[in-house]
Order: C-alpha cells, then sequence, then structure tokens
C-alpha cells in the first residue's frame, strides 16, 4: 500500500458518541463496500471508454522526458518563468511548487534556489497584480508559459496579449517567440492555431484529460520541473496509487474509502462541508488546488435537483485560531480531512529560556515540529470528543512522490465520488453562461451582452445623495 495512509478511526461510529459510520457497513456484503464497488464498476467502464485520460498520466513517461529536456533548456536561458492559467490550468502549479519547494520559493536567492528560476503562476487578471509582476521582472529574461486547453480562456488570453506587448517592448521580434510555451491541446483551439502559426514551442494536454485533472499533464510538471522538482518521483508516486486503487475492495482502495466516507457523510449523516485542513504551511496551495477539484466536478444539477458537497480549506495550527471554533461548536455540518506531515529532519528547537515562567517553561526543550503535529492530534481528539467526525491522511515526509500519491488518490476519489453521487464529475456547464455573458460584454463576435434587469436605487444602501 503506497503512502498516504488514510485512517478512518474517527470517523466510526465506535468512536464518537454520536453519528459516525458503523464499519461493518465498510467491509465485504456491507452496503457501503458493496455501493463503492458499484461506483468504481463505472469508474473502470469509463476508463476503458478513454474517458478517463488522467489516469494514464503516470504512464507517460516520453512526455515526461520532453518536458524535462525542455524545462532544463528554460532553466538555463530565464530567471523568471511565468505562467499564465486559470483553475485547473493554474493550481495545480501553484500547489506543487509550495508543496515540495515551500511558499518563500521566489523571495529565495539565486544560490538558495540552485539558480533555478523563479516561478510565478497570474490566475486572475486583476490590472494590480499583472502590472505590479510585469513592472518587477526583467522581461528580457521572462519566460511566460501560458496554458490554455481549451485555447480561448478569456482571463488568459487577455493576460496573454498584455504579456507579449510587453516583452515585444524590450526584446528583438525575432526573439519573441522564444519566451513563449503554449500548453494546449493537441489539435483544438486557438493557442494551438498561433503555435503553428509562428513556431511557437508548445506541450499538449491530451484531448481526454480535463482542467482539473491536469497537474500531472504538462500542464503541473512543465512548472514543476522548471524550478527543479524531481517529475518522475512525482509520477512514480502516483503510479503506485493508481495501481492499488484498482481494486474494487474498500479497504485496500484508499481513494474509494475516501469518497464513500465522504460522500456518506454528506449525504446520510449532514455534514455536506468537507474540511481540508493540512497540517503544513507548504500544503496550503494544495488544499486551494483540492478545492476546485472537489467544488467543480461535484457541484453539479442531477435530475430536478442539486448536488455537491462544500470543500472548505484550511491550514493547522492558523485556523486553530480562526475556523476550528465553527468546526467544534457550529452546525454538525463538517468532517475534516485532515493532512498529517512528518517534521522536517532539519526540525527548529525551542530554547529553554525561562524555566521559571510556567506559561513558557514546559515548551523548551521541543520542537516546532512536534508542536505543530501535537496539535494536529489534539484537535483531532477534540472534533472526535465533540463527537465531529474527521479522518486522516497521513503523508510522512511529503516529498514528491508522496505528493504524486496524493493527487492521484484526490482525482480518484472525485470520479468515484461523481459515480455516488449520480452525476458527471468531468463537466462544468454551470460556469458556461457567465462565460458567454462576459463575452458579450466585452464585445466578442457572436455573443450578446445581457440586458441586466433596472436597478432600484433605494436598495443601494449606502449610496451617498445628490
Ligand atoms: O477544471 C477545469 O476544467 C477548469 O477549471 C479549467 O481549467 C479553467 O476553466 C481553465 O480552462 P482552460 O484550460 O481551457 O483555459
Amino acid at each position: 500500500m503506497p503512502s498516504p495512509i488514510l485512517d478512518l478511526n474517527n470517523v466510526l461510529a465506535s468512536s464518537l458518541d454520536r453519528g459516525g459510520i458503523d464499519a461493518a457497513r465498510l467491509t465485504p456484503g456491507g452496503d457501503l463496500h458493496d455501493r463503492f464497488a458499484q461506483a468504481h464498476g463505472a469508474v473502470e467502464a469509463r476508463r476503458t471508454t478513454g474517458d478517463l485520460g488522467f489516469l494514464d498520466l503516470p504512464y507517460a513517461r516520453d512526455t515526461a522526458r520532453r518536458v524535462a529536456e525542455l524545462a532544463e533548456s528554460f532553466g538555463q536561458w530565464f530567471e523568471d518563468v511565468v505562467v499564465l492559467g486559470i483553475g485547473g490550468s493554474g493550481l495545480g502549479a501553484v500547489a506543487l511548487r509550495e508543496a515540495l519547494l515551500g511558499p518563500a520559493w521566489n523571495e529565495r536567492s539565486d544560490d538558495d534556489r540552485g539558480y533555478f528560476p523563479r516561478l510565478h503562476v497570474l490566475d486572475n487578471p486583476d490590472p494590480r497584480t499583472v502590472e505590479g509582476l510585469l513592472d518587477r521582472l526583467d522581461l528580457r529574461k521572462a519566460l511566460f508559459v501560458v496554458i490554455s486547453k481549451s485555447g480561448s480562456t478569456a482571463e488568459t488570453m487577455a493576460q496573454y496579449l498584455v504579456a507579449r506587448e510587453r516583452v515585444g517592448l524590450v526584446v528583438e521580434p525575432e526573439k519573441l517567440r522564444g519566451h513563449f510555451l503554449f500548453i494546449t491541446d493537441p489539435e483544438k483551439g486557438a493557442l494551438r492555431r498561433l503555435a503553428e502559426a509562428e513556431d511557437i514551442p508548445t506541450l499538449p494536454v491530451p484531448a481526454n484529460v480535463g482542467g482539473r485533472f491536469s497537474v500531472l499533464a504538462p500542464v503541473g510538471l512543465l512548472p514543476a520541473a522548471v524550478c527543479g522538482i524531481d517529475i518522475e518521483a512525482l509520477l512514480d508516486g502516483a503510479a503506485e496509487m493508481e495501481a492499488a486503487c484498482r481494486d474494487a475492495a474498500l479497504a485496500t482502495n484508499p481513494a474509494g474509502a475516501l469518497a464513500t466516507v465522504l460522500w456518506a457523510a454528506d449525504t446520510e449523516l449532514g455534514h455536506p462541508i468537507h474540511v481540508l485542513m493540512a497540517y503544513a504551511d507548504r500544503l496550503r496551495a494544495f488544499t486551494l488546488w483540492f478545492q476546485q477539484l472537489w467544488a467543480e466536478s461535484l457541484g453539479k444539477v442531477k435530475g430536478e435537483g442539486h448536488v455537491g458537497p462544500t470543500p472548505l480549506p484550511a491550514v493547522g495550527a492558523t485556523d486553530q485560531h480562526a475556523q476550528v471554533q465553527l468546526f467544534m461548536e457550529g452546525p454538525r455540518d463538517k468532517i475534516v480531512v485532515f493532512l498529517a506531515v512528518d517534521p522536517p529532519a532539519a526540525d527548529v528547537t525551542i530554547p529553554d529560556l525561562h524555566p521559571s515562567v510556567e506559561q513558557l517553561a514546559y515548551l523548551g526543550g521541543h520542537t516546532l515540529g512536534e508542536l505543530l503535529d501535537v496539535e494536529r492530534r489534539a484537535t483531532t481528539e477534540a472534533l472526535r470528543l465533540g463527537a465531529r467526525p474527521s479522518v486522516t491522511l497521513e503523508l510522512g515526509a511529503a516529498d514528491a512522490h508522496t505528493l504524486g500519491a496524493l493527487i492521484m488518490l484526490f482525482e480518484l476519489a472525485t470520479v468515484y465520488a461523481g459515480a455516488l453521487y449520480g452525476v458527471d464529475p468531468l463537466d462544468q456547464p454551470g460556469v458556461e453562461l457567465g462565460k458567454r455573458l462576459t463575452y458579450g460584454l466585452m464585445g466578442r463576435s457572436g455573443y450578446d451582452a445581457p440586458t441586466f434587469p433596472e436597478v432600484d436605487d433605494r436598495w443601494r444602501i449606502g449610496r451617498v445623495s445628490g
């Protein structure tokens, strides 16, 4: 069984004073066990029709080698790499950078980064953010990686146009194309056409891999490799998890067990809010990647109704001083998935400076990593004592191998959950209307601007009259 290890003890009825899942339901012959076996069968059927391209990514080693070669050549030329991509085309790169290089990668000195480039990700077209970054960088030494599966996302295309104009102001026309790399559909879309017309280098997002399932495609691998992350280890971990999850037995399929427990928590136990609480700053961005994956995949119309859990990111111990009060005493509508990480080898010892001050003395001689992990265990137990369910994913060292496994675990859990909820986790029809209205308002041909309802100024409260 590959790490991470999924510990379900604190969701079982035997651990909680009220609620919880009877363990027998998860064992062969139990209804949840059998329900998962059906969901597993539905997912395997979609695998055979070729819908689930993300399951093949850990084995696409030729692509990984091409990514590594390109990354090495770019890494030698550029000091800054800027990803332009939103949603599934941007969140994975940030999650990998922070988890494996630390949140302060871009602040480190060249020497400290081993002369690998800084990695920036622009997702939101907020003019202050975009301008702030473009102003700060030496654009003669910057590579822009434009990532869009569709090749037409307004936010990303707008940023590309801005970046291209800016780079064009400081480099000669014949060198311009060398500052861009496109990661897009292998055949379709405007970016693909532009790349062909201008001989801009490209990497593919396989046609059967959607944005939020694409972090192990060049979408996530190229930004990771350019900063020196071991992408082969990432893929090895993902492959191990993918292989482990071919088994329909819930007790040996961690993604299946996680999906089944979270689905039952929502649909049976009244816990539609799924908190992912990481006890490591490095995993903060990973919790945001999960939030998008879970929300966009599972929030769907079903028949006449609507389904979908609400994912809620959290980081321990910080959120013990922000959200945990709500988790402990607020509505019983949450289940927490803890991410537990081993302390680093170079842990920080807390010095024993005030042995006579009782509020400080007990800390001396312990380490910060020990304190953080104790806080996680204490919070888990406090929730359990309050009959608030949780599960824990134990990640060990949280290195590239484990992160690859964790990514595959959550992606698989998402498609299993889709089958359990009875929705298609691969589409996102709910975002289309907003996109069409944006196109209309921005004047794109073929799209109508909406006629907004008349605004009643009496309800624009706070407006200064006169
Ligand atoms: O997960 C998804 O499919 C979406 O979040 C997309 O990644 C996002 O909308 C960006 O799309 P694209 O890669 O086509 O620019």
